[in-house]
């Protein structure tokens, strides 16, 4: 068993999370000075979105300098300080490597663009123009072509899955999987545990010379020619080889965002020098509001469907039982907060328990973006023109041809735009919630929320989450097999076994309350987010109520 089959993961956007220079951006400084309070809620595990020296087109994910840090975030010195610190208190550390591009500021980039004899062109994806235009038709994530012209040669272009000034990498290289391990290596000397790969599933691309055919758009987005290609595996093979061989137990936790379960599964089966775990970006159980075909499914209101959340957790946990861990997450950093994203029937304290207890006692890898654990809610700008992001740009002049509404357009932004999930941690009840005392560089209206009343207050969402992990320890809830429970359809339960213990989560998912017949006599409960009554082996939960039960063999 490696140390990460048990880790508890706290996502941080260091960015958002606590300024102690009051320059109104986080720092790595306010990391070190909140590892107290990330360790005491018994997590063991932090990953940190990109920290590395960027221009901040895409928040970090844009690195011109993967050897240092940013300056706006702090220096060496600091990370070093955190490091010894987390490693102290028994946390692990991983890192976001954006491995699929740099940033256009890069040198290897910069060198490439400029020099036609640069030893680097080949680092980088060109093509010459096809009849004076865009050598194919496929489309960027952020929105436009994957293609940018190259300004000192009118003739090529360079291609770009993200933003244009976000140019991919040529995986194909042999000397480019050499040098992104070398950078993995650098900082796994400088003691990190591990790395999350991002948008490692893009890193192969199909022959450049043919178009997309989907219908409606002049650059369609066609996953097929730039994500999950069978190529993927081997470009990654040397590099993760290079890191296992240098650390064997560094954690290789890959984000493949469009991943299913089968997928997650042929990335991490452990022969196969890919990743220990994938983490995808839907396995929400969420249903689309596909009334209207204008607005990209990225921003059509969704709701909560617990048919569909029980069916991608009894398909992931099926698949992925004897070869991975599945990760349980309700969110990260590019969608809005699951407490605006979910259209829940109403918002409060039990049922944010609810959800936490349902996630995150199954099998698998908790992943709990910042804030999560007091129930926060994203930020929620005034007007359109708040919004900055790429992707929310593209939406509003889209939306704004078609003659869509301001107030309309605000709140599918507000609703499911990422950068509302993007606020400052909320600490307490000062003007910019204990977080600066500087504006923050993202702001919006926040509500009351904050981690000090939460301290003080036994019930609260931060208590009920620091319970849960110390739960998700045991040996059941961490080892144990994992088995639906076929019960009322608005009851999700689930067992987890393992040959000492076994654990039961029940969860009502209805305004009614609900009857469970237990097994046997021999459960007690563990944690509730309600008073729960046990009467003759039949466990009654109230509406909205949760439980999880646990009994030993
Ligand atoms: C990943 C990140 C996202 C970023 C993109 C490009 O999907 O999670 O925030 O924009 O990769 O690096």
């Amino acid at each position: 068993m490696n140390w990460y089959d048990k880790a508890i993961v706290y996502q941080i956007y260091p960015k958002s999370f606590q300024d102690t220079n009051n320059d109104g951006i986080g720092d790595i400084q306010g990391v070190i000075k909140r590892l107290d309070y990330i360790k005491n809620l018994g997590f063991n595990t932090i990953w940190l979105n990109p920290i590395f020296v960027s221009p901040q087109v895409d928040n970090g994910y844009d690195v011109s300098n993967y050897f240092a840090i940013d300056p706006i975030l702090g220096d060496m010195d600091d990370f070093t300080e955190m490091m010894t610190k987390a490693h102290k208190l028994g946390l692990h550390i991983i890192l976001d490597l954006p491995i699929n591009h740099t940033s256009d500021q890069h040198p290897w980039f910069k060198d490439a663009i400029s020099n036609p004899n640069s030893i680097f062109k080949d680092y980088y994806i060109w093509h010459n123009q096809v009849d004076g235009h865009e050598p194919n038709n496929w489309g960027s994530f952020f929105g436009g072509s994957v293609w940018e012209k190259n300004p000192n040669d009118t003739n090529e272009y360079y291609f770009h899955l993200f933003d244009k000034r976000m140019p991919d990498l040529n995986w194909k290289n042999p000397e480019v999987q050499k040098s992104v391990a070398d950078i993995a290596k650098f900082w796994l000397e400088k003691g990190v545990d591990g790395f999350r790969l991002d948008a490692f599933i893009h890193v192969a691309k199909a022959k450049l010379e043919q178009d997309s055919l989907i219908q409606g758009e002049e650059f369609p987005v066609d996953d097929t020619f730039y994500a999950k290609r069978p190529e993927v595996k081997d470009y990654l093979a040397g590099f993760v080889r290079d890191i296992k061989e240098y650390k064997p137990d560094a954690f290789l936790f890959g984000e493949a965002s469009s991943a299913n379960a089968l997928n997650a599964a042929d990335y991490t089966r452990s022969n196969e020098n890919c990743c220990d775990v994938v983490v995808n970006s839907g396995n929400y159980g969420e249903v689309y509001d596909d009334s209207n075909p204008d607005i990209p499914s990225f921003f059509r209101t969704r709701k909560l469907s617990l048919d569909s959340l029980k069916k991608t957790y009894v398909t992931w946990e099926s698949v992925l039982a004897n070869i991975s861990l599945p990760t349980l997450t309700w969110g990260n950093h590019d969608i809005s907060r699951v407490l605006d994203r979910l259209n829940l029937p109403f918002n409060d304290d039990k049922l944010t328990k609810l959800l936490a207890m349902m996630m995150f006692l199954q099998r698998g890898i908790p992943v709990i973006y910042y804030g999560e654990e007091i129930g926060m809610h994203g930020l929620k700008y005034q007007k359109v023109s708040d919004f900055d992001d790429q992707r929310a740009v593209d939406l509003v002049n889209n939306l704004e041809k078609k003659s869509f509404d301001d107030k309309d357009i605000l709140q599918l932004l507000n609703n499911q735009d990422e950068m509302t999930a993007r606020g400052p941690m909320q600490w307490d009840s000062s003007e910019y919630r204990g977080f600066s005392s500087k504006q923050p560089w993202n702001w919006g209206q926040t509500d009351e929320t904050n981690v000090s009343d939460e301290v003080k207050d036994s019930n609260s969402i931060m208590m009920f989450y620091k319970e849960l992990l110390n739960i998700k320890k045991h040996d059941c809830f961490t080892n144990g097999d994992y088995q639906l429970l076929i019960t009322d359809p608005k009851i999700y339960a689930y067992l987890r076994t393992t040959s000492s213990c076994s654990g039961i989560v029940l969860a009502n998912f209805s305004d009614e309350s609900k009857k469970f017949k237990l097994p046997d006599n021999k459960w007690k409960k563990v944690l509730a987010n309600q008073a729960i009554k046990i009467t003759n082996g039949v466990l009654t939960l109230d509406s909205w109520g949760c439980c999880a039960l646990e009994s030993k063999k």
